[in-house]
């Protein structure tokens, strides 16, 4: 029998989520039954639409019932194993509990291979918000040399990779984010043609106009809002908008009302696409190894925000809705 510290949800956010959301607990873990491993949490992620799970509602994914662990994705060691597949040492990644140790299902995670990447990449460039950036972007964004590229929440997990992955296509990028830090960091680091500062700029309409003087052919959108519409005025003939994630309207505690843009969409004979990542999880074997590909040639670089301490978990994720991360948020137990 071991002992263990879990994370649970206390009470359902209303708007920002905050630490008095969630609360810590330690537990008694059961013996391992067959085919079951014992796993050791190293690396925890913290993604946005965590957020949608701690509300009510009916979604693509259920909600985290009170009372009970949040659940995430998790980079742990494998420390006993009644499995065949799995031995003392291995490293996995699986959608785990917020606990410092776990039982889980052997066939629930799988093996990750540290001589490609840092474990923490698995939850980041070599994970969901990889495959997003790289599925998002290719699939429906589908960008040609020359084209130029907006990308809003450019510095976080996602924005950052596809940024990149359209300067690979040979096309203008134009990252839009949050503080001065961050602009610095994608035009020195990330080598981003143009990058605004929604939060000093005093016209985000004219900036993006100007940094666009061709328009914008795609929009890759990660967080919804104003911030979109001043993005899709600026659109070109045959745009495609890319709605990957609106994380700006995730704590509305109303119904978001915006401009009708449907008539500029006909007129402009644009697109607009929602998806999941998860739809095109028969194609991730090959985002993995083109990801995988870009990484080992430095084509592809990549930025964590890591912050130590298991208790630090509430904080972090609150912290994703206020900016407090590059790259991607990660907390290392
Ligand atoms: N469709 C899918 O399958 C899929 C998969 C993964 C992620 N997503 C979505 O993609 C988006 C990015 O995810 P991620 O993992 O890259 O996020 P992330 O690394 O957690 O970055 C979040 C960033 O969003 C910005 N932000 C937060 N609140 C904002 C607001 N009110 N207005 C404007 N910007 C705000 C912040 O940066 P600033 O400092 O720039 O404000 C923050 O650092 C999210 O909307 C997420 O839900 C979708």
């Amino acid at each position: 029998m071991m002992n263990a510290q879990q994370i649970v949800l206390a009470n359902r956010p209303e708007g920002m989520p905050t630490k008095e959301n969630f609360r810590a607990e330690s537990i008694t873990l059961p013996p391992l039954n067959q085919e079951e491993v014992l796993i050791k949490g190293l690396y925890f992620s913290v993604d946005p639409y965590m957020r949608g799970r701690m509300k009510d509602v009916e979604s693509y994914a259920p909600p985290f019932p009170v009372n009970e662990p949040v659940y995430g994705n998790v980079v742990g060691e494998i420390i006993d194993s009644k499995s065949a597949s799995f031995k003392e040492g291995d490293l996995v990644r699986g959608i785990l509990p917020w606990a410092t140790e776990a039982v889980a299902k052997a066939q629930s995670v799988v093996k990750i291979d540290a001589s490609i990447a840092d474990p923490s990449y698995f939850l980041g460039i070599l994970g969901m918000p990889g495959l997003t950036a790289f599925f998002g972007l290719l699939y429906i964004g589908k960008p040609t040399p020359g084209e130029t590229v907006v990308v809003s929440g450019a510095a976080g997990a996602v924005g950052i990779i596809a940024g990149q992955i359209a300067k690979l296509k040979d096309c203008r990028v134009v990252a839009i984010a949050g503080s001065d830090e961050k602009i610095e960091m994608l035009k020195e680091k990330f080598h981003f043609d143009e990058a605004i500062n929604y939060k000093t700029i005093p016209d985000l309409n004219k900036a993006i106009k100007d940094a666009c003087p061709k328009k914008v052919d795609i929009y890759f959108d990660n967080v919804g809002g104003k911030i979109s519409d001043a993005v899709i005025v600026n659109i070109n003939t045959h745009a495609r908008i890319v709605l990957c994630g609106q994380i700006s309207l995730y704590n509305a505690t109303e119904t978001p009302v915006g401009p009708r843009l449907e008539p500029l969409l006909v007129t402009k004979s644009a697109l607009m696409q929602g998806f999941l990542v998860g739809d095109f999880k028969n194609k991730f074997s090959e985002g993995i190894q083109q990801l995988s590909q870009w990484i080992k040639a430095g084509a592809l670089k990549y930025h964590e925000t890591i912050i130590d301490g298991f208790d630090k978990l509430p904080e972090a994720f609150a912290g994703l809705f206020s900016g407090k991360n590059i790259g991607k948020m990660i907390v290392k137990a």
